[in-house]
C-alpha cells in the first residue's frame, strides 16, 4: 500500500463532457507500466487529472497515493507528495532560466508541506546554491545535456528533443516516487531516444514508480514496462506483457475494439 498509486474506476469530465469512464489502475513503486491507446482515447485527460489540472473534473471515483486520496490536493502538493508529471507539450517561460526555474522547483518539492500556508508553496531555505549546482551539474552530464542548458530560458527555444531531456534532467533533479511521461518520445531522433531512455532507466529503481505513455513500441525497446496497459474510450479495456505492445504495433488497435465489443 504504502508507495501505491491507485485509481479506482475513475470518470472525469473535460467542460461538461466525460472522457474518462471508469479507469482502474495500479502503479506500484519499482514498477515500470506503459499505457497506449489511438488519439483521443483519454491518456493525456488521465495524466492530467492525476495532476490535479483544474479543468478535469473528477465525478466519481478515487485517485490514492500511499492509502490516502489525493483528489482534493492541488498540484503543487501532489508535487510535494513526490509525483511527477512530464507532459506531452511542454510550455516555454522566456525570462526564467532552466536553473532557476529548476532550483525553485527543487526547494518546493523539499519544502514540508505547511498546513498553515493555505496552498502556497512555503517559504524556506532549500538546498545551497552550490550544492544545488553541483548536483545540476552531474545530472547533466549524465543525461548527456551542455552545461549552457542551465542558464537558457525554460524551454524557449528549445528543439522538441532538448524539451524532452529537459523533462528527464528535471526528473533527475526533483527526485519524484511516481513519474508520469506522456509521449516523452514523440519527435525524439534514435540518438536522443537513447539518451532519453538511458537516463530513465538510470531513474528507475525501487524508489520509482513510472507511467510511460506512447504511441510506439521503440521506446519500450529501451525502457522494458512490467506491464502494458490499453485504453480505449476512456477505459483499460485489456493489460499484458511487453508482448502487448509489439502485438499492437504489428496489428493496429482494431482487435482489441472487437474484442471489447463482443464481451
Ligand atoms: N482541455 C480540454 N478541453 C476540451 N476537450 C478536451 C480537453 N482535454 C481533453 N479533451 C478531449 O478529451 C478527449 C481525449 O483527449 P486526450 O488528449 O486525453 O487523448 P489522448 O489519448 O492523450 O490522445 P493522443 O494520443 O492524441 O495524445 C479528446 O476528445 C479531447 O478533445
Ligand atoms: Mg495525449
Amino acid at each position: 500500500m504504502n508507495g501505491d498509486l491507485i485509481v479506482k474506476d475513475l470518470h472525469v469530465s473535460v467542460e461538461g463532457k466525460e472522457i474518462l469512464k471508469g479507469l482502474s489502475l495500479e502503479v506500484k513503486k519499482g514498477e515500470i507500466h506503459a499505457l497506449m491507446g489511438p488519439n483521443g482515447s483519454g491518456k493525456s485527460t488521465f495524466a492530467n487529472t492525476l495532476m490535479g489540472h483544474p479543468k478535469y473534473e473528477v465525478t466519481s471515483g478515487d485517485i490514492l497515493w500511499k492509502g490516502e486520496s489525493i483528489l482534493e490536493k492541488e498540484t503543487d502538493e501532489r508535487a510535494r507528495l513526490g509525483l511527477f508529471m512530464a507532459f506531452q507539450y511542454p510550455v516555454a517561460i522566456p525570462g526564467l532560466t532552466f536553473g532557476s526555474f529548476l532550483r525553485a522547483a527543487l526547494n518546493a518539492r523539499l519544502a514540508p508541506a505547511d498546513p498553515h500556508a493555505n496552498g502556497k508553496v512555503p517559504t524556506k531555505k532549500g538546498m545551497p546554491p552550490k550544492e544545488f549546482r553541483e548536483l545540476l551539474r552531474k545530472q547533466m552530464k549524465m543525461l548527456k545535456v551542455d552545461d549552457s542548458f542551465a542558464t537558457r530560458y525554460l524551454n524557449d527555444g528549445f528543439s522538441g528533443g532538448e524539451k524532452k531531456r529537459a523533462e528527464i534532467l528535471q526528473m533527475a533533479v526533483l527526485k519524484p516516487e511516481i513519474a508520469i511521461m506522456d509521449e516523452t518520445d514523440s519527435g525524439l531522433d534514435i540518438d536522443a531516444l537513447k539518451v532519453v531512455s538511458e537516463g530513465v532507466n538510470a531513474l528507475a529503481g525501487p524508489h520509482l514508480g513510472i507511467l510511460v505513455i506512447t504511441h510506439y513500441n521503440r521506446i519500450l525497446n529501451y525502457i522494458t514496462p512490467s506491464r502494458v496497459h490499453v485504453m480505449i474510450d476512456g477505459r483499460i479495456v485489456t493489460s499484458g506483457g511487453p508482448e502487448l505492445a509489439l502485438e499492437l504495433e504489428s496489428r493496429g488497435y482494431d482487435w482489441v475494439r472487437e474484442e471489447v465489443s463482443s464481451r
